[in-house]
Order: structure tokens, then C-alpha cells, then sequence
């Protein structure tokens, strides 16, 4: 059964992982489609760019709004696409708890480190890659887990490493991660789609795939 995606994307996301996924699906290597890209802000330049890949796209601002407003019409926006699989993607803030609830198991993230190091909050974009080359690390990569109720604690689904290079600023850093971050999450959500994904406590099994 193909799956319904919504990717979640905030204030001037530029949408390289978005666009990733939109891809996958379009070529058919994931067997879903993203019905729905979801901004906090309409100048996100990934609002366009899935625009231009003929996603449905839709603004739902946090400003102005109580916590639980904002909880709810990211909800309504949601069940009305009738969403499978919510993936966060330069979404820079908390998802509301209803949210998450409502969606238990069916919200992913990628973070730009191998959590958990390197995450919580504050640890986005440049923070995250300084932090790894001020640690002397050899390695870092990236992350994508499914979400809980805090910043990037949740049951990891597939991690990919990139060497940390002498020479390497938090640019170069950032830019080597940034291409394991594409594959990552593509294989997340094919695996997703597979229905391969068990949640066992802390760790995600990985189940076989199964003949056709
Ligand atoms: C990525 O580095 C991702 O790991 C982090 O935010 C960045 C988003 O980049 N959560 P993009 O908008 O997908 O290009």
C-alpha cells in the first residue's frame, strides 16, 4: 500500500532533505507520494521548490497562536491529507505534544550529527558542526529517528558516518553530512513504507524484507 507523506518544514528551510524524499517517491523508490508540505513561514524557500515539484503546499504559523492552536490546525491539516507519515525536515522547533501523540511512531527527523551526541536544543545548522570539530571527534554523520516529545531522543532508524577531515570548517562539515542525510532519509522512509519498522523500546528493528 503506497503511504501518505507531510513534510514539516520551518522559516527559511531550504528543503534539500524535502526535496530528497519528493524525488524518491516521484521516481518510485519509495512506494508512497508527499501529499503535503507543511511551512511556518510563506518565504520558506522549500515551500517553492515543492511547489515546483507539484506538492501541495500549505502555511500553518506558529506566531500569534497559543500552543494548542497551533497543535490543532497542524492536526486538522494532517488528518484531512490523510497522513501516514509526517517527516520533519528543517523543522526547527518542537513539535506540540498533541501532535506527536496523535502521531506516535509516525513522525521521523534527520539531525545533522550521530545523536545522542550532538543533539538537543539549541544544537541545529552551524552549532551542531562546530561543536562536533571543537570535540577532536574522528567521525560524525547523521540521524533520523522516529519523535518523541523532546528534542532528538527518539529511537534511532539509520545512522550513516562521514570522517571528520583535517582541514574541514563547520561548511565542509556540514556539506559532506548534508549528502549522507538525503540517502538516510530516503532509506528511512522506504523502510517505513516497507512496513519494516518495529519500535522495541529505545531501538528500531529492522524487520527483513518480505518476498513479493
Ligand atoms: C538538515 O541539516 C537537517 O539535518 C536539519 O536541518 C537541515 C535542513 O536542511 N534538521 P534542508 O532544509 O533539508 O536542506
Amino acid at each position: 500500500m503506497s503511504i501518505r507523506i507531510a513534510v514539516l518544514v520551518s522559516g527559511h528551510g531550504r528543503g534539500s532533505n524535502m526535496a530528497a524524499i519528493i524525488d524518491a517517491c516521484q521516481r518510485g523508490e519509495i512506494d508512497g507520494q508527499v501529499v503535503l508540505v507543511i511551512g511556518t513561514r510563506s518565504e520558506a524557500p522549500a515551500l517553492q521548490r515543492a511547489a515546483e515539484k507539484g506538492v501541495r503546499t500549505r502555511v500553518i504559523s506558529p506566531r500569534n497562536l497559543s500552543e494548542e492552536e497551533y497543535a490543532q490546525r497542524l492536526l486538522h491539516a494532517l488528518d484531512e491529507a490523510r497522513v501516514d507519515l509526517v517527516c520533519l525536515a528543517g523543522y526547527m522547533r518542537l513539535l506540540p505534544v498533541p501532535v506527536v501523540r496523535a502521531y506516535a511512531g509516525r513522525v521521523m527527523n534527520i539531525h545533522p550529527a550521530l545523536l545522542p551526541l550532538f543533539g538537543g536544543k539549541g544544537m541545529y545548522g552551524e552549532h551542531v558542526h562546530q561543536a562536533v570539530l571543537e570535540s577532536g571527534m574522528k567521525v560524525s554523520g547523521c540521524t533520523v529517528h522516529f519523535v518523541d516529545e523532546h528534542y532528538d531522543t527518539g529511537p534511532i532508524i539509520v545512522q550513516r558516518c562521514v570522517p571528520v577531515e583535517e582541514d574541514d570548517t563547520w561548511e565542509t562539515l556540514a556539506a559532506r553530512v548534508l549528502v549522507q542525510e538525503h540517502q538516510a532519509y530516503v532509506q528511512a522512509v522506504k523502510l517505513f513504507a516497507e512496513g519494516r519498522l518495529r519500535i522495541e523500546g529505545r531501538r528500531v528493528r529492522i524487520l527483513p524484507p518480505t518476498s513479493p
